[in-house]
């Protein structure tokens, strides 16, 4: 049976990184089929809505999404549902897409390209696991309204935080699971000092974490967290959180890798089938110079082969020709340093490919 690719190019920098990924992806097995179709600012342009039925139709259909990334500032003063970002969300919610992950691991060879001592990110090997269809992001109520208050008529912002046990419970599991084919360790992170939403996600975890005796489960505040993550961040192994807190700490916790532009997501549902796109954005200000980094998507097709497709070896493999461009001094502009040798997109996915076989 061949296994179906939808590709989702998207806006910005995403049909130049996604076209090395694809490369990538047919280079290590001849038996995918994949299949583009429009999401983001694109979609909207061409017909009206950010996730179309088409699209909507063809990502259903398929084995795994690979996506670019959307938005770019033309979009954003339309309205929110014709909004790049309107049409990433629908995608994760439509396909139940609950389990974001988020690796921030340190390639020793850019240690000098993070902003952070060497020595306090040198061996840096964190995964963020964000819930990714809940939360703040999709409660309703939500709006801006004009009410009279305090007398005035005025115009009010809302927005509603809510989790289900069953929700918590779900992406709990995922974060355990991985946790234990790790180094043992779970960071649950919440502000249950302020809002009950997350008190009962840390009452949650703690219930698990009985299924889970070998995994040492912790908790930590959000604020403390990302206090943390700065300070110390080697004390974290697996972190879990919700959307809005997992939406924050992975921006944070990729920086301490040097570049936004190394890291790769998945977002899985309760099957396994998953949508997997680089952790940075669409980068307007580069797009169509052909100096954008590909490499964080090349890392997200690894994922892709690894967990909707059981393909450890091929994502090994990939990610060891990754490893090896970094060490034969190859860098795009955001990881360039003097004394490297400075490559376009294009030719980066040339030298992933020419690691492949060597
Ligand atoms: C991300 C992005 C999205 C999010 C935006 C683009 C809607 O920041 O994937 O982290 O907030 O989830
Ligand atoms: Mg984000």
């Amino acid at each position: 049976m061949t296994m179906k690719i939808c590709v989702l190019p998207g806006d910005g920098i995403g049909p130049e990184i996604t076209a090395e990924a694809v490369r990538v992806l047919k280079a290590v097995d001849t038996g995918f089929e994949t299949e583009e179709a429009l999401l983001g600012g694109c979609a909207v342009d061409a017909t009206g809505s950010p996730y179309p039925e088409a699209t909507r139709a063809l990502a259903r259909d398929a084995d795994a999404v690979l996506l670019g990334a959307v938005g770019g500032p033309r979009w954003d003063s339309k309205p929110r549902e014709q909004r790049p970002e309107t049409g990433l969300l629908a995608i994760r919610k439509d396909l139940s897409l609950f389990a974001n992950l988020r690796p921030a691991i340190l390639y020793p060879e850019l240690a000098d390209s993070s902003t952070l001592k060497p020595e306090v990110v040198a061996g840096l090997d964190i995964l963020i696991v964000r819930e990714l269809t809940g939360d703040i992001y999709f409660g309703q109520p939500r709006g801006i309204e004009t009410r009279e208050i305090d007398g005035k008529r005025q115009r009010f912002g809302f927005n509603t935080m809510h989790y289900s046990e069953a929700e918590i419970v779900r992406i709990g599991r995922v974060a355990f699971e991985a946790a234990r084919k790790r180094r043992g360790r779970l960071c649950s992170v919440d502000k249950m000092n302020v809002l009950e939403t997350t008190q009962l996600w840390r009452d949650v975890m703690t219930e698990l974490a009985r299924e889970y005796p070998d995994v040492e489960l912790s908790h930590m505040l959000v604020d403390n967290a990302a206090m943390q993550l700065v300070r110390a961040p080697k004390q974290f192994d697996v972190v879990v959180t919700g959307n809005m807190f997992g939406d924050i700490l992975s921006d944070e916790a990729s920086m301490l890798t040097g570049s936004i532009g190394m890291l790769p997501s998945a977002s899985l549902d309760e099957r396994g089938k998953g949508l997997y796109e680089p952790s940075h954005g669409s980068a307007p200000d580069i797009a169509g110079q052909g100096v954008a980094n590909p490499l964080a998507t090349i890392l997200s097709a690894a994922m892709l082969l690894r967990y909707s497709f059981s393909m450890a070896e091929n994502a090994e493999r990939i990610e060891n020709a990754v490893r090896k461009v970094l060490a034969q001094g190859f860098r795009t502009a955001d990881i360039y340093s003097s004394g490297t040798k400075k490559l376009g997109t294009r030719a980066m996915g040339d030298a992933v490919l020419a690691a492949l076989d060597s």
